[in-house]
């Protein structure tokens, strides 16, 4: 089990895990233009060749925004959002980044749980944030 950042041979494989995971996924297009963007962050965990986690984010000044967080389904519940999480936070943190933010809808609870339990507070609510019409919760985490 290796964490690493993106290379362009992830992207079908991070796009596959986007499909399987979100109704509005992020297309193959979006992944491959957040390497025109010096501000993007991208991190993956990989397994005997396969990428089964991956997690993004954009850093601004001294604070970041967290867009992807995904684990391959059979891969779940055994720590990989954890450790994709942390990986990302510890790169904000290596930029100097005081606060990371992140959207999550209100119907998802194991992300909200994962992202509680790592120390994100809840802000305030987005409604009919997303494509569908469901509200996002906003979170934050303050770094030391
Ligand atoms: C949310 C997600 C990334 C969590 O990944 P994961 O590898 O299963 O999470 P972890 O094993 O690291 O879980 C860490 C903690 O989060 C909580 N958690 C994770 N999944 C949970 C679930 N289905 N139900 C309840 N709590 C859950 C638990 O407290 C867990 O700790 P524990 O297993 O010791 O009880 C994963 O479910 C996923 O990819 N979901 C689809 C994509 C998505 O919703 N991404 C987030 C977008 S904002």
């Amino acid at each position: 089990m290796s964490m690493r950042t993106w290379t362009v041979g992830d992207l079908d494989q991070i796009a596959a895990i986007e499909e399987e995971c979100f109704s509005d996924p992020w297309t193959r297009r979006m992944l491959a233009d957040s390497f025109l963007s010096d501000r993007f962050v991208g991190i993956l965990l990989e397994e005997d060749g396969n990428v089964v986690a991956y997690g993004g984010m954009s850093v601004v000044m001294d604070e970041a925004e967290i867009q992807l967080v995904a684990v391959s389904e059979m891969y779940r519940r055994c720590g990989r959002g954890r450790a994709v999480l942390e990986a990302l936070i510890e790169k904000a943190r290596e930029r100097g980044v005081k606060k990371v933010f992140l959207e999550v809808r209100v119907s998802n609870a194991p992300a909200q749980i994962l992202y509680l339990k790592n120390g994100f507070c809840g802000l305030y609510c987005r409604t009919r944030y997303y494509p569908d019409g469901e509200d996002a919760v906003v979170m934050v985490k303050e770094l030391d």
